[in-house]
């Protein structure tokens, strides 16, 4: 009740030197947390245009197989500055899911803190007692990064499987326990040398995957199998004229086209480039990745633009600015796929002989790092290659390399390579109940 509806700050992070996107509904609240800021309200409402693809919270590496991480996503949450705490938090997302979302109660089970007596207790007018769990810091302490504000969290899950088989063991270990939705008790600020203040007041913060409450209402137990991705994976498959055996088969390429897409899109949208450097680099980074798998499925022609379009066409109601910068988007990405196709054949031939030179498994950094400053393809790109022939790369050293080359050239980076090394981590439901469920809570 009384939440203000705030709109989505703006992909690129620039309060933050160690992010480069936001990577959570409360990033634009920081300050509002840590007591440095004023708002003319106390409760708030958001759907947070998200990406994580580096730093603490970096998905990348899971797009693909994993039927429920995305680089970009939505996260919606209901936030506190000051106003509500731990129990109103509580009481407002198990109305939320119980009564406006109906979720099956049978199915769903919460988990706290370690030490949070005081949580558990409040869970426990709301859900039997031996459905509330408690684990530690790894899932129920949240943090933004390494500085910044965090605290204990709650976390509530989604049993997807069958009921005979549902046990407390399964959950935070098992895919089938989906975790939908983060209630985090704000009550520290983390310095940089890891010591933690008491907030000025206590807040919340909470995050729930759109993409994964979408999943639980369309009755499916893949993010990837809702229409928030479907009409782009059609648009692949009407490209490539598989037949819906063959798109089963490729379904880490499509999962992969429809994720890194749909962030570029939304990236570009947010006034980002491609480059060698921070976001820019990301952004080039995932249009790269896209094309490799997309070539690896049988594309010879840049492809990517057609499968914008129809994220721009089911998503541009809710985000205007892809509607608005249509043609700037396609245009990026196209121009990116077509430097991308002048280098890649002349880099995969480049890093075969790099795999058939390395004797002991391991790819040095410097030579991954030569790989993209002089042949323009992607650490990404050659972990994923690496990993298919049974090869790791040394990651510290490309970070090194990139290192000594940046002061070498005194430019901060050859052709101004400075990230890259980062690996990427994530989760949306239909169209139209995006707007409802960003309010409905609280
Ligand atoms: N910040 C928390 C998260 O990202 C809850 O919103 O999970």
């Amino acid at each position: 009740m009384g939440h203000e509806e705030v709109a989505s700050s703006p992909l690129p992070q620039k309060d933050n030197p160690t992010l480069l996107f936001n990577n959570a509904g409360m990033n634009q609240f920081a300050k509002v947390f840590l007591g440095q800021e004023k708002r003319p309200y106390s409760r708030a409402v958001t759907s947070q245009k998200c990406m994580r693809v580096s730093g603490k919270h970096n998905d990348l590496t899971s797009v693909g197989p994993s039927p429920r991480h995305h680089t970009f996503f939505e996260m919606l949450g209901n936030f506190s500055f000051g106003d509500y705490f731990k129990k109103d938090a509580i009481q407002y997302a198990w109305e939320f899911l119980t009564e406006v979302m109906e979720l099956d109660k049978s199915r769903l089970w919460v988990s706290v803190y370690t030490d949070d007596d005081e949580a558990e207790e409040l869970w426990q007018a709301h859900i039997a007692p031996e459905r509330i769990l408690r684990f530690g810091k790894k899932e129920n302490f949240w943090e933004m990064g390494d500085v910044g504000p965090c605290g204990p969290c709650s976390e509530i899950h989604y049993y997807l499987g069958d009921m005979a088989d549902m046990k407390a063991e399964g959950v935070n270990v098992e895919d089938d326990y989906l975790e939908i939705w983060n209630l985090v008790f704000m009550q520290y600020e983390k310095a940089a040398d890891g010591s933690l203040t008491p907030l000025p007041r206590p807040s919340i913060d909470t995050g729930m995957g759109l993409e994964r409450i979408t999943q639980v209402k369309q009755g499916f137990t893949n993010n990837y199998d809702t229409d928030l991705f479907t009409p782009a994976m059609d648009v692949v498959q009407e490209l490539l004229r598989h037949s819906d055996e063959e798109r089963k088969a490729n379904y880490v390429g499509y999962r992969v086209i429809a994720d890194h897409v749909r962030a570029a899109t939304f990236v570009i949208a947010d006034g980002v480039r491609p480059g060698n450097d921070g976001a820019e680099y990301v952004l080039r980074m995932v249009i790269r990745r896209a094309a490799r798998f997309g070539r690896d499925m049988g594309f010879s022609q840049p492809f990517m633009a057609h499968v914008a379009g129809a994220y721009i066409q089911h998503m541009g109601e809710a985000y205007p600015e892809l509607i608005a910068q249509m043609e700037h988007i396609k245009r990026t990405i196209t121009q990116e796929e077509e430097r991308f196709a002048r280098t890649l054949d002349n880099a995969l031939v480049q890093l075969e002989r790099v795999l058939e030179e390395t004797a002991d498994k391991q790819i040095p950094g410097n030579v991954a790092f030569d790989l993209y400053a002089t042949h323009g393809l992607p650490l990404e790109i050659t972990r994923d290659l690496a990993e298919e022939r049974g090869f790791t790369v040394d990651e510290a050293g490309y970070v090194v390399a990139k290192a000594e080359h940046a002061l070498a050239s005194g430019s901060g980076g050859v052709q101004g390579v400075r990230v890259g090394w980062q690996h990427l981590q994530p989760n949306r439901p239909r169209f139209n109940q995006r707007r409802q469920i960003a309010s409905g809570r609280g």
